[in-house]
Formats: structure tokens, C-alpha cells, sequence
């Protein structure tokens, strides 16, 4: 790739009562914090511990809500849906499709389609709100794209603190172009791997706001790197992709999302 690579992107706000039915300004906030943090111009970027600066990397795609509707008429890249549910759920996908309370998916060959939504469940967990979730690339085109829940979408209106700096969907995204948690996902274990070398192997997620460093799977003296996107910690500590991350993104632009190079 040559050039950056821009990603057009529709926002479905599916929403039940009024004040879930965010404002423009809203869905703005969150473009811009996607555009900063992909181009590593996020301005909190130098709360990366000195020992991982040089790992900080710039994945160099964009992201511009869409000028044309699937039939090529004008549209501002926003779709509006009132629905009758409250809580839409990871299992059954239902806020991507009209059928069951939702938004159709547009093509997702030529989309990036970003659902917001009420409330998030995963119905093996119901107790437990989720703030976003995404398809990797490779499954099916109808479901491709992420959901996150509106309080936890961009930066002002019902953003809510410690998720209100737009990073949820910075990590969604981040799936979307297949990058895994840096821990790979055995919570606990040290042999799970995120299939990037330069995140440390680390043992789980790392939530709140942690402090330098945070040993885990001998990965001393600097230990895990929970400054990183693909981690768990609030909004304000998470601030970078490492080089490895943006060839694995790059990887998937060159092959399973080759139809958004051109
Ligand atoms: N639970 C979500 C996931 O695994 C994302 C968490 C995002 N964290 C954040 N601080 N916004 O995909
Ligand atoms: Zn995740
Ligand atoms: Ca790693």
C-alpha cells in the first residue's frame, strides 16, 4: 500500500429511547479519535513508557463516514432505527439485522458498518455489560462490522467516563482488522499468543488504569503492555499499536480486506 488506506464507514445508531439516538457531533467525536489513534497523532501517545517508543507504529488507515448509499445516492454515512429492544445480544447478532431489531449490514466489502446500540450482552454471561464486539475478517458479510453500546461510543454526548475517549471502538476496529488481545486469550495461562513478536506474552487483561510495570509470564523487567490498544484498561491507558500489530492489519488490507485498497 502506498498511500494511506480510507475506510468508509456507516454508522447504524439503533436505539430505543431518545437520548440513545446520539447526535452527529457524537458519531464525529468517535471518526476523529479512530483517524488519530490509527495515525498515531492521538495526543496522549507520550504516556508510553520510554522502553516501548519505539514500537509505537502508525497503521495508516483512515476512516470517513460514507458519501454514497449501497445505491450510490448522496448520504451522510448515518442510518436511524427505533427499535423495541433494550439489550441486543453477541450471540444472535440481532442488531444486524432489521428482522430482529436491527440494521441490515451494508456490503462489507466496500463498508465498514459500526452498529450503537442500547445495551450489549453475551447470553453465557448476562450479568455482565459488554461494550463492544467484533467479527474478525473471514466470516460472513451479513454480521461483518462491530457493535458498541452508546455510552461507550465517541467522546461527548452519552460517552460516559471511563469510557467516554472513544477507544472501545478503536479496539473493535482493531479486531476487525484482525489483531487479537495481546494476551492471547487464555486468561490466566502463558501460552496463548497474539501472533504479533514485538507484545510482550503476557498472562491476561489488565484493566483500570495500571501502572508501569506490570509483570506477568516472566515478562519482566517491563512486563505486560497495557498501553495497548488491544488490552483492557479504561479509555485514558490505552494509546498505541506496535509495528508488529500494523503489519498484521496490513496483512489483512492485502488479503481478506483487499477491496477497501484502490
Ligand atoms: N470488551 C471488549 C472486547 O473484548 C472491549 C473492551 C474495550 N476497552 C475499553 N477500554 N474501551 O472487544
Ligand atoms: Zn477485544
Ligand atoms: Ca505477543
Amino acid at each position: 500500500r502506498e498511500g494511506p488506506t480510507r475506510i468508509p464507514v456507516v454508522v447504524h445508531v439503533v436505539f430505543n429511547t431518545a437520548s440513545q439516538n446520539i447526535s452527529d457531533a457524537q458519531i464525529t467525536s468517535q471518526i476523529d479519535v479512530l483517524n488519530k489513534d490509527y495515525r498515531a497523532q492521538n495526543t496522549d501517545i507520550g504516556q508510553v513508557p520510554p522502553v516501548w517508543k519505539p514500537r509505537v507504529a502508525d497503521s495508516r488507515v483512515e476512516f470517513e463516514l460514507a458519501t454514497k448509499d449501497p445505491d450510490g445516492q448522496p448520504t451522510d454515512g448515518i442510518t436511524r432505527t427505533q427499535t423495541q429492544t433494550k439489550k441486543f445480544n453477541t450471540q444472535t447478532d440481532d442488531v444486524k439485522s432489521a428482522s430482529t431489531g436491527g440494521h441490515d449490514a451494508w456490503p462489507a466489502d466496500k463498508y465498514l458498518n459500526i452498529w450503537v446500540c442500547p445495551q450489549i450482552f453475551d447470553p453465557q454471561d448476562p450479568t455482565n455489560e459488554i461494550l463492544g464486539y467484533a467479527q474478525f475478517p473471514g466470516g460472513p458479510a451479513e454480521t461483518d462490522g462491530v457493535v458498541i453500546g452508546h455510552r461507550f461510543f465517541g467522546t461527548t454526548g452519552t460517552a460516559a467516563a471511563p469510557f467516554n475517549l472513544g477507544r472501545t471502538a478503536t479496539h473493535e476496529v482493531g479486531h476487525w482488522l484482525n489483531l487479537r488481545h495481546i494476551w492471547g486469550d487464555d486468561d490466566g495461562g502463558c501460552s496463548g499468543s497474539d501472533l504479533v513478536a514485538d507484545t510482550p506474552n503476557a498472562g491476561g487483561p489488565n484493566f483500570g488504569t495500571p501502572t508501569f510495570p506490570s509483570v506477568t509470564c516472566m515478562n519482566g523487567p517491563d512486563g505486560d503492555m497495557f498501553v495497548n490498544y488491544m488490552d483492557y484498561t479504561d479509555d485514558k491507558g490505552m494509546v498505541m499499536f506496535t509495528r508488529g500489530q500494523v503489519d498484521r492489519m496490513a496483512a489483512t488490507l492485502d488479503s481478506f480486506r483487499s477491496s477497501f485498497n484502490g
